[in-house]
């Protein structure tokens, strides 16, 4: 199934930064999927809104951007491969977050430094089963799960929650999502099967809300979900309308708050987790791990997600915010994030070439 999303922007063409610093500008291709038929012209504003800022945070620094749609028939890639780094702003190609990794795997194959995870911490977060089942690998709190192949084990504990497998962005979540006795779990498992590939039930965690952001190795303030005005009789979390139906009385009831207030013991743990589940994922550029408590307070991690929405409004704008960058100062570190890392691979490779034209090694 395909999930609505938003990355984007379209302009002109690039070229680079001997990453070291000439001064002649570098080239930067800023990667978007140009939408749907079913995306209103709000879900397109929203996209291009992240373009447009991050072209201008880089152009005004004199460097030479390239807004480029991303569609099927490779044309972008023309373009693309010419730049110093591509700025990748795609959850999707037309709106399908299946063809999210393709895109970041053409780049790595090609060579090209890239912003955000690899197509391996994409391909594999975007499928929660294999997500879930390689960090309870590593020993990390993962509530119980199940895939739910059109039906439901009478064992499973209730309350549980009937989420897509493959799915992000709270896409199929709403206030039906939670269910409390077996008759609604299964009519819930029989209808998510119906309309997604994958369905994913599982046990409800219902304390604290919270999200650990990352850029590179660096670690944000933690942000928290504040519940407290969900309507009487709603379940306390982040449906669809929440995130994205602004001033739902969803979104009214689920509002972030950066820095969170906790203890430092607690904050502690949250990052040790997130940390993991990170590493655990292989997460690199920039990257937010959503976690919730159980009623004795323990932490538990509902998600990893890879090159979470960018756009200014957004959680890891606000974390990085907290954390004294504005927002230029967040696209900015995680472009430097994936030069290092590009410039680090191109050392490693010219440090392994054959020489081209091999000597006699010459002893005197
Ligand atoms: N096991 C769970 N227990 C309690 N709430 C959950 C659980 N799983 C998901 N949720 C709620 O649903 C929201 C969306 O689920 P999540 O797994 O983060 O998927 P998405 O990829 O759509 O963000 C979460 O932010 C949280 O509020
Ligand atoms: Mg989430």
């Amino acid at each position: 199934m395909a999930s609505d999303h938003r990355p984007g922007a379209r302009g002109k063409a690039c070229r680079a930064p001997s990453a070291g610093g000439g001064g002649a500008g570098v080239k930067i291709a800023i990667l978007f999927d140009p939408g749907a038929a079913d995306w209103t012209p709000e879900d397109i504003r929203g996209v291009m809104k992240a373009v447009d800022e991050i072209g201008t945070i880089f152009g005004t620094k004199g460097h030479k951007i390239r807004k480029i749609p991303v569609r099927h028939d490779m044309r972008w890639f023309q373009t693309a491969r010419r730049a110093d780094l591509v700025f990748n702003l795609c959850e999707g190609v037309h709106g399908k977050s299946e063809w999210e990794e393709h895109v970041v795997g053409t780049l790595e194959f090609a060579g090209i430094p890239v912003t955000g995870a690899s197509l391996w911490t994409l391909a594999a977060c975007r499928r929660k089963p294999i997500a879930n089942s390689l960090l309870q690998q590593a020993g990390l709190p993962i509530p119980r799960w199940t895939v739910a192949q059109g039906k439901i084990d009478d064992a499973f504990p209730l309350p549980a929650i009937v989420k897509p497998a493959a799915e992000d962005a709270s896409a199929g979540v709403d206030r039906g999502s939670v269910v409390s006795d077996r008759k609604t779990l299964r009519a819930r498992v029989a209808a998510m099967t119906e309309q997604f590939d994958e369905v994913l039930v599982q046990e409800y965690v219902g304390g604290r809300e919270f999200n650990v952001g990352f850029v590179g190795n660096r670690v944000l303030p933690i942000a928290e979900i504040d519940f407290s005005r969900m309507p009487e009789g709603a379940w306390p979390i982040l449906t669809y309308a929440g995130k994205w139906e602004i001033g739902s009385p969803d979104d009214l009831g689920s509002v972030p708050v950066c820095p969170a207030a906790v203890p430092q013991k607690l904050a502690d743990r949250l990052v040790r987790i997130a940390d993991l589940s990170w590493r655990t994922m292989q997460g690199k550029g920039y990257g937010r791990i959503d976690l919730r408590l159980d009623d004795a307070g323990r932490p538990w991690v509902l998600e990893v997600n890879p090159n979470p929405d960018l756009n200014d409004d957004a959680g890891l704008s606000r974390m990085a915010k907290a954390a004294g960058w504005d927002y230029a100062e967040l696209v900015r570190r995680i472009a430097e994030v994936a030069l290092r890392e590009a410039q680090g691979a191109k050392a490693a490779r010219e440090l392994l070439a054959p020489s081209r034209r091999p000597r006699a090694t010459r002893t005197a």
